[in-house]
């Protein structure tokens, strides 16, 4: 981080989470509100004036807690913009391997556990306390919740959402735009996106 403002896309639950890393680093972090009704630091039409003139640093404040999540859509409406910077943030008691490899815009939230040779692409949530385990691959805009843990050399496709305390077993795959329900387990790979629930993991539709 470089020390200058961080602007949060977003201003409800996952911006606050945000905000607060952002804070234990001593850096300053606003809200950019996407709705009218809402209490942003700054409003969306407001913020795109001052980027035109300025080199902004910015990170999807937005989670995901179902399918038909628009993350990938709202940061492709940013990222055509010559000003706007991402930013990666990492929570300082999040554990990180050497050799793991974090993508633009993406946040590791506190305590979670990045293992050996894990990847994480660009816009990712890796939220509090999940784990992902050795030679695993997280896509671009996916949100794996709280507590969850993707055990070693699994592979979650993009753009999707692996519930709270939800598992992958080991070397299994999971679509992208699909959903893993809270406490689901996926034992094999799935390639058909959709809504998986329970344990074994079924899908639901
Ligand atoms: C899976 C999920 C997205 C489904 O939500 P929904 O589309 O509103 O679906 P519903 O609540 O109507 O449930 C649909 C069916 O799936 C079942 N179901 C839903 N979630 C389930 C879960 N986690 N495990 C097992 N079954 C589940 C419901 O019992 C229901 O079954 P029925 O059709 O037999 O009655 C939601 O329950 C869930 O687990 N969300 C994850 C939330 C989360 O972890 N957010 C992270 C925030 S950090």
């Amino acid at each position: 981080m470089n020390g200058k403002t961080i602007y949060i896309i977003g201003d409800g639950g996952h911006a606050k989470v945000l905000k607060d890393c952002c804070e234990l680093y001593k850096v300053e972090a606003k809200f950019i509100s996407l709705k009218e009704s809402s209490n942003p630091n700054i409003n969306e039409s407001d913020f795109l004036k001052l980027a035109d003139e300025n080199e902004v640093n910015v990170i999807l404040g937005i989670g995901s807690t179902n399918l038909n999540s628009n993350r990938d859509k709202i940061i492709e409406k940013y990222s055509n913009h010559k000003n706007i910077r991402f930013t990666t943030l990492v929570h300082p008691t999040a554990i990180i391997s050497r050799d793991v490899v974090i993508g633009n815009g993406s946040y590791i939230g506190a305590g979670a556990i990045l293992c050996p040779n894990s990847k994480v692409g660009n816009h990712c949530i890796i939220n509090t306390g999940a784990i992902i385990e050795h030679d695993s691959i997280i896509k671009n805009y996916t949100h794996v919740a709280c507590g969850s843990v993707c055990l070693g050399a699994s592979t979650v496709g993009e753009n999707s959402l692996i519930g709270a305390n939800a598992t992958i077993l080991q070397a299994c795959s999971f679509p992208g735009q699909s959903v893993l329900g809270a406490g689901s387990v996926l034992t094999k790979t799935q390639t058909e996106e959709g809504l998986y629930v329970g344990s074994p993991a079924k899908k639901k539709f």
